[in-house]
């Protein structure tokens, strides 16, 4: 992770020895956030029941294994689900911090099983505030969409713009960010929901629901010299944002002076890019600029235009978004510092039943 000194020196200052944790911090966000909270000094708890990865998956996906193998003095796993209590209880003690990023993160999968999406992202939301505040924490960081936003025009979308959820996935990160900001106004738990935009990144699951994950699929499917496969005619925008970028905005906000009443706060770049222009731009980034893209049908319930106005997270967290989308798709093709290293770690034995639950 390359940022400031300036900001270096305040996040030493305010994660060093610190004991935070994760929830999905196996996740493709998560696991980049858990890697720079170990740089830092942190002691990083990790809660995730890993059902977003490989069905027969006993392991960690191989960055946490790495962190595990590397600083197992400063990492915890916990394979267990945010809705079994015990395991959550006993994940959150003495924890100062927490970084709520657990969630069905996909929409496809919140069509599929709407009921499922509401338990993890809305309930689960509750259960991980309800424990924070049992456990003393000072603060939550909880990953929200700018799905909730819906389908708000052309124009840079301010956080307020009346939200209008279009899928089981928006409406039930929309339903833990109320969590997010009730447990703020009535039980003192100072929190912030930070709507991130199109994230992308090394380790973004092909295929993965989020919209990001389009950059994801170019990258893989320009690599091995095949079109990339556009729905409708390309005119869509998306506001993509880089994980780093999306890691320096979560360190920002729980490094924050200013006062977190749960509010909701823009993470993008405030620029919109065309599905055109990515796909354009993923094949010359993969030396394939002859690659033409393929045309689908449009699909149904497809937003056309999505970007941040980034004012609030400017005055309120000090946040920009450094990584202009050219780089961030260099970055992404080099790869995580992880490519290489050592796979194979053993997880702490699960906690307490660490039963998967709703798979
Ligand atoms: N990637 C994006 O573009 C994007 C955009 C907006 C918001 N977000 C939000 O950011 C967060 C992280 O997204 P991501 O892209 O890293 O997704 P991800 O699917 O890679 O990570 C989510 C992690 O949560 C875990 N998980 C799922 N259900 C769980 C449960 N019941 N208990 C414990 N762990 C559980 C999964 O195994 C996974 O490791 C999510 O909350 C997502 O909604 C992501």
């Amino acid at each position: 992770m390359r940022w400031s000194p300036e900001h270096d020196e305040r996040f030493r200052a305010a994660y060093s020895g610190k004991r935070v944790c994760i929830t999905g911090g196996a996740g493709f966000i998560g696991a980049h956030l858990a890697e720079a909270l170990v740089d830092l000094g942190a002691f990083v708890v990790i809660v995730d029941d890993l059902s977003a990865h490989e069905a027969d998956a006993d392991d960690a996906p191989d960055a946490i294994s790495e962190l595990l193998e590397g600083a197992p003095e400063h990492v915890r796993f916990v394979h267990a689900s945010i809705l079994d209590t015990h395991a959550l209880d006993d994940a959150m003690e003495r924890v100062r911090l927490v970084f709520h990023l657990a969630a069905i993160s996909s929409l496809p999968e919140s069509l599929r099983d709407p009921d499922r999406a509401f338990r993890v992202n809305d309930r689960g939301t509750f259960e991980v505030c309800s424990s924070a505040q049992v456990a003393g924490a000072k603060r939550i960081v909880y990953a929200a969409s700018s799905s909730a936003y819906g389908d708000a025009g052309s124009g840079p979308v301010a956080e307020s713009h009346a939200p209008s959820p279009l899928s089981p996935y928006a409406a039930s990160k929309l339903a833990g960010e109320h969590v997010v900001s009730a447990w703020a106004r009535s039980f003192g738990l100072p929190g912030v929901s930070l709507r991130l935009f199109n994230v992308y990144g090394p380790r973004q699951r092909v295929g993965a629901g989020d919209e990001g994950a389009v950059v994801a699929s170019f990258l893989h499917r320009a690599k091995r010299g095949q079109a990339p496969e556009i729905f409708g005619d390309g005119s869509q925008t998306r506001d993509f944002i880089h994980v780093d970028d999306v890691v320096l905005a979560m360190l920002l906000a729980g490094a924050a002076e200013g006062e977190l009443r749960g509010q909701a706060v823009n993470v993008g770049t405030g620029r919109a890019v065309t599905i055109n222009d990515l796909a354009r731009l993923a094949a010359e980034a993969c030396g394939r600029p002859d690659l033409r893209p393929r045309r689908l049908p449009p699909r149904e319930g497809d937003i056309l235009h999505s970007r941040a106005d980034t004012e609030l997270a400017r005055t309120l967290l000090g946040f920009e978004a450094a990584i202009p989308l050219s780089d961030g798709l260099a970055r992404t093709l080099e790869g995580p510092r992880g490519n290489g290293l050592r796979t194979g770690a053993r997880l702490e034995a699960p906690v307490r039943g660490a039963a998967v639950a709703h798979r």
